[in-house]
């Protein structure tokens, strides 16, 4: 009876949970999260808002750092220790490769702080204060858009936030510039590379997993940041030692499961929730799909380099990774918003928007914003469109691009640089980092590249017609296929941009008459033919099309919070710090689909050995995994790899902290599934997951697989 009995309640339980995901959209500001504490600790969490931000004692804030400009990662020891994601510091792993030290295929753990290796150009920041500016910033303007008045008030707004401290300042418009904050910062200059796995745990899965749930990846690697000796941010030197943080995190070693509270603590860099009915369309039909086939285009072109050989694998590995991941984001974007007919729900809100605008006489400056900004998308979507085929062109298309770039400063100010004496300066500079551009370079790949992608953008944006007036040569035409071919061929053969010595040797004798020769060089004429249309037409359109845009989202999303003041509102990312919390938790996103919350190691042996080489492993994996060898670290008798929670996560919170209901560390976040990438436009709480790999794996790969406990030992492990 009894047993019965307490099998319906567990049923009940059951079913009530699958069908209420605690799900919470919303990316919160942390100097307001003492708004959502009641409702964060009706959800389990045992912190107070001060734990997790404050400015007058250390708080949880002080561990997490925004890492090298794009990612996050947290503090865990007393020392500086520094955990990210393996993407995130595949840069630096990569340039610290070689074919003698393959970092990425068999890792690196250094065995004691000497081993540490410098990152030049790598930074931490940690986020000393957020302050709502709003009313300093618009004193005085004429209005929200004034950008005159509003640029001056930021300028000293800024100015007078650091004066006597070492800290830098930064004001940033939120919700379309209703609102700004001020971010002061500390910028850590010396980070140093202490370790990772290699690929085949890191990179486990590869493209074939990438934004896909069930996940086996071991996405971590681990820093250091150092400082001067009074524990202040200083450049790099020999004599900096490890930084003591105002706070690190405690590590979560206790079981886990479906239900307990998490909370995600990092920089999302940015989400789109607010885009009208007609962007989305153009979006979802138009632009995603160009961009998506650029895109397809390269990574054929490379991945068949990467495959027939193994320097081309390490030359192309973090730029293949970098084309992949946002070409793959987007399939499943578009795929996802199509699946939820994410542009109804959008006429559907934009109706009610304007019906509420309209029910009350002070609301009327809202009533036709919607159709305002609806027909300014019509008309001036197309500037967009180039835009972002120039995007793609010359930022992931033939890789010379880059260095014909480069070259600019020399020639614009050649005859400063030779009057000041720093001519030869900055030529041995300019010599250094081609000696870097070219070690990662195959000029058969960029090759390739050029003539698929050049063909492309020339029909995508319809400057084929400047070549030849006659469609009947139009880019479906053999004869425009030859055209792009001939000139690539003379580009690869001859242009000092393609080849390493020829650019060395135009750089070492480098004279006003190189200026000249410059222009009789395709590779370099052919940049700038397009280029300058691109950088002096395409660019300004596009930016007034997104002032215009802006000045009515402004107006449109104010409506929002004013109109439906019961509405959860949240400000879109905007790679500021940001808090966002949910539960552990699956998904079944689709009809007769449902996904389990965690994997283990289990699932790593099964995924091997299926013929697909991102499912390779090193022996030593496979004969942890037969002894059982999992130490303290397992979860029963099963060692968890991966975690879902049902956190509102985006690109940039990569590497940020999972935190428990105490704030101790369960995991890092580094993806979301394939079916949560829409939540950029629209967030579905039944549906989006983040993906988190779990410390406790993170540990046991450092002690057990990499035999670097003394790392372990340097962390806090909280075991209830
Ligand atoms: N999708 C994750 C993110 O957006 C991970 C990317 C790195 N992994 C990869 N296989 N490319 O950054
Ligand atoms: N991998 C992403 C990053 O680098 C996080 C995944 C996402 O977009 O949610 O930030």
């Amino acid at each position: 009876m009894k047993s019965n009995f307490l099998r319906y309640v567990l049923m009940l339980v059951f079913v009530a949970k699958s069908l209420f995901s605690f799900a919470e959209e919303g990316m919160l500001i942390p100097s307001l999260i003492a708004a959502f504490e009641s409702d964060m600790k009706a959800k389990g969490m045992k912190l107070s808002a001060s734990d997790i931000y404050s400015v007058n004692s250390t708080s949880m804030k002080d561990a997490i750092l925004q890492f090298g400009g794009g990612c996050t990662a947290e503090l865990v020891s007393s020392q500086g220790l520094l955990l990210t994601n393996h993407h995130c510091g595949y840069g630096q792993i990569q340039s610290h490769s070689s074919l003698e030290h393959d970092y990425l295929k068999n890792g690196f753990w250094a065995k004691n702080k000497s081993d540490e290796l410098t990152n030049p150009g790598l930074t931490a920041m940690r986020i000393v204060r957020i302050d709502d500016v709003t009313k300093d910033v618009l004193m005085g303007a004429s209005s929200k858009s004034d950008q005159a008045v509003i640029a001056a008030n930021i300028k000293k707004l800024c100015a007078a936030a650091i004066v006597g401290t070492h800290y830098e300042a930064e004001i940033k418009a939120f919700n379309y510039g209703n609102d700004y904050y001020l971010m002061l910062k500390e910028v850590f200059l010396d980070v140093r590379f202490v370790g990772t796995p290699p690929n085949s745990i890191g990179k486990f899965g590869g493209d074939t997993d990438n934004w896909v749930w069930p996940r086996h990846t071991g996405d971590f690697s681990v820093f250091r940041i150092y400082a001067g000796k009074d524990n202040k941010p200083a450049a790099y030197s020999p004599d900096n030692v490890p930084y003591t943080p105002l706070h690190y995190l405690p590590i979560s070693f206790q079981n886990r499961q479906e239900g307990d509270f998490t909370m995600v603590y990092g920089f999302p860099g940015q989400t789109e929730q607010h885009v009208v009915s007609s962007y989305l369309k153009f979006i979802i039909e138009k632009e995603r799909p160009a961009r998506i086939h650029m895109r397809d285009l390269s990574l054929a072109v490379i991945d068949e380099g990467m495959k027939k050989s193994d320097l081309t694998r390490i030359q192309y590995s973090a730029k293949q990774a970098n084309i992949a991941n946002a070409w793959k984001k987007w399939i499943g974007q578009i795929e996802g918003l199509k699946n939820l007919q994410a542009v109804q729900l959008k006429l559907d809100e934009e109706k009610a928007y304007k019906e509420m605008a309209l029910s009350k006489p002070e609301w009327t400056r809202y009533a036709e914003v919607v159709n305002k900004l609806n027909a300014l998308v019509e008309k001036d979507q197309q500037i967009e469109f180039k835009y972002a085929l120039g995007a793609e062109y010359f930022s992931y298309g033939p890789e010379y691009f880059k260095l014909v770039r480069g070259m600019e400063d020399l020639v614009t100010n050649y005859a400063k640089y030779a009057e000041n004496g720093e001519l030869a300066k900055v030529i041995e500079k300019m010599k250094t980092s081609a000696e870097g551009f070219f070690k990662n370079f195959n000029s058969d790949v960029d090759l390739h590249i050029f003539i698929d992608q050049t063909k492309a953008y020339l029909d995508y944006t319809e400057q084929w017609k400047e070549i030849t007036k006659d469609v009947k040569y139009s880019v479906a035409n053999e004869w425009f296929l030859n055209y792009v071919k001939g000139m690539a061929m003379e580009i690869y053969a001859n242009s000092i941009f393609t080849n390493q010595e020829r650019y060395m040797a135009f750089l070492s004798s480098f004279s006003e008459k190189s200026i000249k020769k410059l222009n009789k060089d395709l590779g370099y004429t052919h940049f700038y033919q397009y280029f300058q249309s691109f950088r002096n037409e395409t660019v300004p359109a596009y930016r007034t099309f997104q002032t215009s845009v802006n000045n009515l989202m402004q107006v449109y999303v104010e409506g929002k919070y004013t109109m439906f003041p019961d509405k959860k509102h949240w400000p879109d990312a905007n790679s500021t710090l940001r808090i966002t919390y949910g539960q552990l938790e699956g998904s079944a996103p689709t009809d007769g689909m449902r996904y389990t919350e965690h994997t283990t190691l289990d699932g790593i042996i099964a995924k091997y050995n299926t013929g697909n080489p991102d499912f390779d492993l090193l022996p030593r994996m496979v004969e942890l995994h037969a002894a059982k060898n999992y130490g303290p670290y397992a979860q029963g008798d099963d060692l968890w790899v991966c975690f879902t929670g049902s956190n509102h996560t985006t690109g940039g919170n990569s590497g940020s902290p999972v935190l428990d209901k105490n704030g101790y560390l369960m995991g890092l976040n580094f993806d979301r599934s394939w079916e949560s990438t829409m939540s950029d436009y629209l967030f579905d709480s039944n549906r989006c997951r983040n993906i988190v790999v779990d410390i406790r794996y993170v540990l046991w790969v450092m002690d057990i697989y990499s035999d670097a406990k003394h790392l372990v030992d340097e962390m806090t492990l909280m075991k209830e």
